[in-house]
């Protein structure tokens, strides 16, 4: 049965303090637990039950009198006394057996743990709700060399160390690690004039790997108490890299834990992306400290108020660091692949879901990046100044609670005088909203009609309007800017703007006409500048006024957006037999090679929509896609870029050779995305030997990594393959590139039997998720392949799925939604992607797999 978000109710009982005792051991560790229980005065219910999984209890007492609770699946119960008492028992776990990676777990012979969301009950038995906080104590006994766990270190002695944590907090940020592990440190002093100690742990070797995250998370500490005015709580902050994870990373209060793939970084092994990966989850689990521990959620409807804040958060950080512009177009193209993509799809859900059988399975692009969009627009509505009033108000009000959105949004309507009552459907409805947008030009008034809707979601079938604050502006039809960006904000399903004196106002005349050709040249409207507002803009706009836009507007995401737009259009005039427009290679060619402009930019603006993004526009449109002609003629189109600006690719891959000892930072690596943009543009025109010459000379695996994909595309990959097998071939992550890479890149036609091929190696191991993801996630992201007319893409797919769901329920079920796509395509591709998923459910799955599987499927199950 689903749990609901309107059935919360409070906990009978709260916890006072908490003192666990580990006795590690890799396949019987004991865990003793003493807990203070004292009834909740908001709750008249004095029945009590724990949860609990796959534990075996060994002993319970309630007072120091041995009770015999009834157990079930899920946990126990047991008659508690009317007042305060201490619940202590003692139970055993198999930490090598678990390889779901929640719970305690082993990796590579180390303990460590993963907790959110409810992994502590296979830890021991406890009210593991977000709203149920204490304070920690915990010892640990091993004979592991490094024991942690959350808070402040207390005392240690041969064999055992104690961990005290001063702050209350939920058990899903509880932590514990212990291994041979090695620490680089540093101290950090905050802004209040406290000291930590700051360690990176990782396993002996990978030492000198990881200065670049420490010196990000000290980076990000400085930041946090500069543009949001909290400081570090603790005398030690600890961070440890593990191989075997099922995600990226985890805030655990004091210890957070990290996937090794975003922590470790060295020239040689990590790209440009890494670092920039690196650097931004870093900062992620590190402003949790505020944004999800100090505050935390009531329940996991909530989750958004934690995961969405500071998604906004760690993106302001980068866009500081490594320039807004740039990142917000990195966003934009991440928000529409992933969220803009789920929204339209089987498993569309409010950014705050109302229901769910597993929550692990809404750790969604919905609730992670559409809700950082909503915490934008609240910015944007509000004002830098009331939002950063809101956010201290919020801070000093629920330190040490767990909140919910609805206290959040308080925080915004007192300082802004309850100025954004109607904003809360955006959390509350699923769904793209599509603005449509048209303009009237008297000669000398612009007037603007915007209407928006949004299309029904399973389970929604009617829709609202939301507020969609649309910052625009307008250029003169040579191109100069004639209104500033101003942001008109949409309520209603309907409203009309006029631009009268370089002011945009609300106009309560007659909806405007479409805009009659016979009055040009009109001004030209640059809307949603920066994506204001996460939706789909409908408007006819000639390919002519686009050029303009993509020369000369002042906002830079809709300079980029513009040439996005051209090449979209074209690429989809191309898809119909019709030829290409000359005047787009040339604006192309003018924009890529202006020096003025960043060479992040230019490589962006060089980058064509992906054919899954091709693929959803001709749904969109009502069409049927056909992703093997997708693939084809995008290759064409490539083909006929790189011939018309041939000299151009030339003399970028020549000029942009980075000199010196290899950087990371945003410049630098600009400069080699272009280049290597450029390196693939030419590859088609050399065969591949200037990729080639680059594969074997670079000296950073940004460089190697893609020349090794550019040469795999054009099928002349082998050798170089097998060097870097050969090379990289004992360092996990590195193996990983080169299975992501070398199957994500094969050719349609061979794909799957290359999938096959290297799902057979010994070095495939399904067990390790970030392995698994390499291998099968980049078959299912290798559009044409997976979506081949064959359906082997689809069969490879879940046979794989079916394998790994008994060992790890939580990534199996992330990869299943792989098929969300499945109802864009025609009657055969339908029918092959539903067989396979009744495939998958007919094995009888877990409950993971099942709710995606059974969502997909929809009334098609
Ligand atoms: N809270 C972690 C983060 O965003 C992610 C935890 C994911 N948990 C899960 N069950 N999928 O930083
Ligand atoms: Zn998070």
């Amino acid at each position: 049965d689903p749990v609901r978000l309107a059935q919360y109710e409070a906990p009978n009982w709260l916890v006072e303090d908490v003192h666990l005792t580990f006795r590690l051991h890799p396949t019987a560790t004991r865990v003793t637990s003493r807990i203070r229980f004292r009834p909740n005065p908001d709750s008249a219910d004095r029945g009590f039950r724990l949860d609990g999984e796959d534990l075996k209890l060994l002993s319970a007492s309630i007072d120091g009198r041995a009770v015999e609770p009834r157990i079930d699946a899920e946990g126990l119960s047991v008659d508690a006394p009317n007042d305060a008492f201490i619940w202590e028992c003692e139970v055993e776990i198999d930490p090598k057996a678990n390889t779901r990676l929640e719970g305690l777990y082993m990796s590579k012979g180390m303990y460590c743990t993963q907790c959110e969301a409810e992994g502590f009950r296979r830890i021991t038995f406890y009210p593991d709700r977000p709203d149920v906080m204490a304070p920690f104590t915990v010892r640990i006994e091993s004979d592991q060399p490094v024991m942690l766990s959350n808070g402040n270190p207390t005392a240690s002695g041969d064999g055992w160390a104690e961990w005290h944590d001063p702050w209350p907090k939920p058990a899903y940020l509880f932590a514990l690690v212990a291994g041979e592990l090695r620490a680089t440190s540093t101290t950090h002093r905050t802004s209040e004039g406290r000291d930590a100690t700051l360690n990176v742990w990782v396993r002996p070797g990978d030492e000198d790997r990881t200065g670049y995250a420490l010196d990000a998370l000290k980076r990000s500490m400085e930041w946090d108490e500069r543009v949001y005015g909290r400081a570090y709580d603790l005398e030690v902050f600890n961070l440890v890299a593990v191989d075997d994870f099922n995600m990226g990373a985890m805030e655990n209060k004091g210890l957070n834990i990290f996937n090794s793939k975003y922590v470790l970084a060295s020239p040689e092994t990590a790209t440009d992306r890494d670092y920039e990966l690196i650097e931004g989850i870093v900062a992620h689990e590190y402003f949790h400290n505020w944004t999800g521990n100090r505050i935390t959620c009531r329940d996991w409807f909530q989750l958004c108020l934690k995961e969405g804040l500071t998604v906004f958060r760690d993106k302001q950080f980068s866009g500081d660091v490594r320039g807004h512009a740039v990142k917000r177009i990195d966003d934009v193209l991440m928000l529409r692949a992933r969220q803009f993509r789920e929204d339209a799809g089987p498993l569309a859900h409010p950014v705050r879901p109302e229901e769910y059988v597993e929550i692990n399975n809404f750790y969604t692009a919905t609730v992670y990046e559409k809700g950082a969009e909503v915490i934008g627009m609240l910015r944007t509505l509000a004002g830098p100044e009331a939002y950063d009033r809101a956010l201290t108000l919020y801070f000093d009000r629920h330190d040490g609670d767990a909140a919910t959105i609805e206290d959040f949004f308080a925080c915004f309507q007192e300082v802004t005088g309850n100025a954004l009552t109607g904003f809360e459907r955006w959390w509350s409805q699923a769904g793209t909203p599509r603005v449509t947008a048209v303009t009237h030009w008297s000669g000398d008034v612009l007037t603007l009609t915007l209407r928006q809707s949004t299309p029904a979601t399973p389970g929604q079938p009617q829709k609202g309007p939301v507020w969609i604050p649309l910052a625009t502006g307008v250029l003169s039809p040579d191109g100069k800017e004639v209104a500033p960006t101003q942001v008109l904000t949409l309520k209603t399903s309907e409203a009309t703007f006029r631009l009268e004196g370089g002011i945009w106002r609300p106009s309560d005349g007659p909806a405007a006409d479409p805009l009659p050709a016979s009055v040009e040249p009109a001004p030209i409207l640059s809307l949603n500048r920066g994506f204001s507002a996460p939706v789909i803009l409908d408007r006819k706009v000639t390919d002519a006024e686009r050029l303009i836009l993509l020369a000369h507007d002042t906002d830079p995401f809709n300079r980029w957006e513009a040439g996005r737009q051209v090449a979209k259009e074209q690429l989809l005039r191309a898809l119909d037999g019709g030829a290409l427009d000359p005047a787009w290679f040339d604006a192309l060619g003018r924009l890529v090679s202006d020096d003025s402009l960043e060479p992040a930019f230019r490589a962006l603006a060089l980058g064509l929509p992906s054919e899954d993004d091709i693929a959803q526009s001709l749904h969109d449109a009502g069409r049927t896609p056909d992703p093997a002609r997708i693939h084809a003629i995008r290759e064409d189109v490539l083909q006929g870029l790189a011939e018309a600006q041939a000299p151009l690719f030339r003399a970028l891959v020549d000029a942009l050779v980075t000199h010196g000892p290899y950087s990371p930072d945003a410049e630098a690596a600009g400069r080699r995305a272009l280049r290597l943009r450029a390196l693939d543009m030419l590859s088609r025109l050399d065969g591949g030997d200037a990729a080639a010459e680059v594969f074997a000379t670079a000296d950073n695996m940004t460089e190697s990594l893609s020349a090794l994909a550019i040469l795999i595309r054009r099928g002349t990959g082998e050798a170089e393959s097998g060097t870097f097998f050969t090379r990289w071939y004992d360092d996990p992550n590195t193996l990983d590139k080169w299975f992501s890479t070398v199957i994500g890149n094969a050719a349609p036609d061979e794909a799957v039997a290359v999938a096959r091929r290297l799902t057979a190696l010994p070095e495939f191991d399904p067990k390790t998720p970030n392995r698994f993801r390499s291998a099968v996630g980049a078959l299912s992201a290798n559009t044409a392949a997976f979506h081949h007319a064959s359906g082997e893409g689809y069969r490879f797919l879940a046979d794989w799925l079916i394998v790994l769901d008994p060992i790890n329920p939580q990534t199996a079920a992330r990869m299943t939604t792989a098929f969300e796509t499945w109802r864009r395509y025609d009657g055969d591709r339908q029918g092959m992607m539903t067989d396979q998923l009744r495939r998958i459910l007919a094995t009888g799955p877990s409950r993971d797999v099942t709710e995606i599987a059974t969502r997909l499927l929809g009334d098609a199950a």
